[in-house]
Order: structure tokens, then C-alpha cells, then sequence
């Protein structure tokens, strides 16, 4: 065990909060959400049968919790608290500011019927502003947003409804607030993968559990296919083949040309539009027993130009980078996560050419359009930091719910569902600037502190 997150109470409460909420959103499985309304009991005796039990430690990597002590609010704090919410309503930074500092409101205090925080009700008492008074609201919506933010609010905080701040800042049309809860969220993000990274989180145990699972193929509609692990979480699904057809255009522009490395072979999707365009090298790597044999039983082994590597890409891509480079590279792997990722884009500067281009299946937080934005910017980010631009393309895909059928969860559940960002990354040369990057970083910063 390397980090201790602990909710009781210290100045750094809210990183930690915060960090806990983004371990919870990292993983949907059950587990989470179990360890999710435990540590809700934090701030809400009320909420679960067992209102007694609210304070907890909790440790993650590996992910463990005990609970150290018993404990209710005093009805002295449940009234600050409740006048600090009253006054994130009302907008009035000033009465926020003297609740939280001398009067010890807490942050992360949550209405206990609604479960709406103090950013939830700063977002609302924007909303709720008349027209007239519309921009002064989001003015003063945002200012008391950043200074919430960086005293203990937690930005992905949920109300009962399972809705973010952010959330509702974006069903309300407030892009302003929206953009505040992003970067906030964008910032979690960078401090959480820098701790990962200080521990040292092995990303290779990680999916080990599905590279030993039994897979299986169906065909839940006419024409469609699915591969699913022994969970029935769907591993690969037919829905996504446009996207797969726009990158293998992007990752091989001119037919007949170039080498192209993909990493995961799933349904083969992207390696039959591949295929199509004919690459002189197409180099497949893939780690499942199961799907290796699918792909030899294809034939995938005599095919022109392609050659596959058995294996994880952590063991595999050093060894490749050693031979040639690549014109460009492709990343869709399964059972991974965005610190995985994050090590593969390590990898990938080393296996492209100077002009390469990389892209990847974007899925980050694709069950909730706040996590999805969060994502979006922060790949870009640590990108930047590896000397690549990026560039993403908005994609209409057709997505049948009966494909769906058979399967455990849907891992894409945006509320455009049929818009999927797919992503190119270009190694920097020459910043453009239009280019997203650019608009990123010239971007006005948010303050987090008043
Ligand atoms: C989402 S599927 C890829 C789908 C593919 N893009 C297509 O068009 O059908 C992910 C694939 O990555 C493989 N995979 C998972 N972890 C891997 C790893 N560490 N190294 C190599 N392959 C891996 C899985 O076995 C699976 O075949």
C-alpha cells in the first residue's frame, strides 16, 4: 500500500475528496460504487440505513478502506453548513468566503435530500438568474465556482440525480461555468496521474484479470458482431466500425504506402480497413490467447505485409522500437486505463517516425460528457509534453441499442450518443495556431484561489 487517502478532516481534504471521486469515476464496477455510497455516509449520516457509520480512511492502490470512528454532525455544523449552501445560491462570495474560513462551513457539505453541493446550487443560482441579470450571475457564479474550488468543493461532486456541477452547468447552457468545472476536472486529473506515476501503479497487473478471461463472439444483431470477456463487458462492438474506417484513412493517407503498427486486434475491425489500403508493413499486436487464435484461424498470418506480435504491448513495443519505426500508430486496447495509456504514449514517441501519426480509440469517461470534455483536454496536455499536437474529429456513428443486448454495461453512453471524438496526434513541428492545442494553452487560466 503507497497512498493513504484519508476524508477526516485536514487542510488537504479536498484533494483528497477530489482524488477519491476521480478513483470512483476511473472504474464503473460495482466495487466503486459500493466504496461511493460508504464514503457518501461522510457527509450524509442520512443517507444510507446505517447512518452512523461516516468516517472513513481509505487507501487506495490496492483499493482498501476501514473505518476509524463513528461519528455525527452536530446540529451547530448542520446549520452552518446548510447556511453556506443558502449562500452559494444566492451567489454572495463574500458570505461563502467568512462561512468557510471563520465560521467553519464545510466544501463538500451536500443538501441532504437532493445531494446538490455548493457548486451544484452555485451553477443553479446562475440559472435561475432573470435574463437581465443573466451575465452578472455568471460572473459571479464564477468567481465564487474557482474560489469553492480551491477550498475544498469537489468539482466532480454527484447530486442525487448522478449529475456533476458541470453537468448541469451544460444542460443549463452556462459555457462559461462548464469551462471552469472542466479545468478543475482537467487539473484533478493531471495531479492524480502525477501521484499514480510517484507510485509507480503497475499498469501491467491491471489487465491481467481479462487477458486470462474466457472470451466469446456473438452476433446479437443481423450482421453485427460483438467479443465480450467472461463478464459479458463488451470488449469490441460493431458500432464502432466507422470510427475504425476513418483511422485506418488517417493512419495510412496514400494506398500502398506506408507502415502502420496497431496495438489489440479485438473484432479486427481497423485491421480489415487497413488491410484495405494496403500498407507495405502492418505490424498487429495482441495479448489474448483467444483472440490470437481467432486471428490465426482468419488466416491473419499469411496475409501480405502482416506480421503478429504475440504479446502485451508493454513487453513487446521496446523490442519493435529497436527494429524500424512507424509512419504511424494505433492504440485500442482492453482492460486498461488512462494511466496505461498515458504509458503507451511513452512508448509511441519511440515507435514513430518524425512525421508520424498516432491516434487512438478516445472512450476516456465516455459514460458522462463532463468526464469525456476532462479527458479530451488533458490527453491533449500530456501529449504536448511528449511533442504532439493533436487534432480530433467529430464523428456520427450509428448505434444500434440492440447491439447492446447481451452486454454487461454500455461503456458508451453520452447523451450524443452517435458523436464520437477520434483523435490524431502529430508530432509538433510548428505549433499552428488554429490548432486545438494552441487554443488550449492560450486559453485565459482559471484562478482556484480568490
Ligand atoms: C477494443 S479491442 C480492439 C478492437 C480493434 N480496434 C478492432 O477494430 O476490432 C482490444 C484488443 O486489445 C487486446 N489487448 C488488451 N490488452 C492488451 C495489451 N496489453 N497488449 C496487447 N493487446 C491487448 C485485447 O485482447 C483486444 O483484442
Amino acid at each position: 500500500m503507497q497512498a493513504r487517502l484519508s476524508l477526516v478532516d485536514s487542510s488537504i481534504k479536498s484533494m483528497h475528496q477530489t482524488l477519491f471521486y476521480e478513483a470512483i469515476h476511473r472504474d464503473r464496477h460495482s466495487r466503486y460504487f459500493y466504496l461511493w455510497t460508504l464514503v457518501s455516509t461522510r457527509k450524509f449520516p442520512y443517507w444510507l440505513p446505517r447512518p452512523k457509520v461516516h468516517s472513513l480512511k481509505i487507501y487506495l492502490f490496492p483499493l482498501k478502506m476501514e473505518i476509524i470512528e463513528e461519528e455525527s454532525m452536530s446540529p451547530d455544523q448542520l446549520a452552518v453548513n446548510q447556511r453556506f449552501l443558502e449562500a452559494c445560491r444566492a451567489l454572495d462570495i463574500e458570505q461563502i468566503q467568512k462561512l468557510v474560513r471563520d465560521e467553519g462551513a464545510d466544501a463538500w457539505f451536500q443538501e441532504p435530500e437532493t445531494g446538490k453541493g455548493p457548486l451544484h446550487l452555485v451553477v443553479e443560482g446562475a440559472h435561475v438568474a432573470e435574463a437581465e441579470e443573466k451575465d452578472a450571475a455568471v460572473e459571479k457564479a464564477d468567481e465564487c465556482l474557482s474560489w469553492l474550488m480551491g477550498n475544498g468543493a469537489v468539482w466532480n461532486q454527484m447530486d442525487r440525480e448522478y449529475r456533476t456541477p458541470a453537468c448541469r452547468a451544460r444542460e443549463y447552457g452556462l459555457a462559461k461555468l462548464y469551462a471552469n468545472c472542466i479545468d478543475a476536472g482537467v487539473r484533478a486529473e493531471l495531479l492524480l496521474a502525477h501521484l499514480n506515476r510517484k507510485q509507480q501503479t503497475s499498469a501491467g497487473a491491471r489487465n491481467e484479470a481479462y487477458l486470462n478471461s474466457k472470451l466469446t463472439w456473438t452476433e446479437p444483431t443481423d450482421g453485427a458482431k460483438t467479443l465480450l470477456d467472461d463478464e459479458n463487458n463488451g470488449v469490441m462492438m460493431s458500432w464502432e466500425k466507422d470510427i475504425m474506417k476513418r483511422s485506418a484513412e488517417v493512419l495510412v493517407p496514400t494506398p500502398g504506402e506506408g507502415s502502420v503498427l496497431n496495438i489489440g486486434f479485438g473484432l479486427g475491425i481497423v485491421d480489415t480497413y487497413l488491410q484495405e489500403r494496403r500498407p507495405k508493413r502492418h505490424v498487429i499486436v495482441e495479448a489474448h490467447p483467444d483472440v490470437i487464435a481467432e486471428m490465426k484461424a482468419q488466416g491473419w498470418d499469411k496475409k501480405p505485409g502482416v506480421e503478429i506480435v504475440e504479446g502485451r504491448w508493454q513487453d513487446v513495443a521496446g523490442q519493435l522500437a529497436e527494429q524500424e519505426v512507424f509512419d504511424s500508430v494505433y492504440y485500442d486496447a482492453f482492460g486498461e486505463y488512462y494511466e496505461d495509456l498515458r504509458e503507451f504514449f511513452d512508448e509511441a514517441v519511440g515507435l514513430l517516425s518524425p512525421d508520424g501519426i498516432l491516434s487512438f480509440f478516445h472512450g476516456l469517461g465516455a459514460d458522462n460528457q463532463t468526464f469525456y470534455d476532462v479527458y479530451t483536454k488533458l490527453v491533449m496536455l500530456e501529449l504536448y509534453d511528449f511533442g504532439l499536437d493533436t487534432e480530433w474529429e467529430e464523428l456520427y456513428i450509428d448505434m444500434p441499442d440492440e447491439e447492446w443486448e447481451g452486454t454487461k454495461r454500455r461503456y458508451w453512453a453520452l447523451e450524443t450518443a452517435s458523436s464520437v471524438s477520434h483523435s490524431i496526434f502529430k508530432f509538433v513541428h510548428q505549433l499552428s495556431k488554429d490548432s486545438a492545442l494552441t487554443k488550449l494553452l492560450l486559453a485565459k487560466p482559471t484562478p482556484s484561489e480568490a
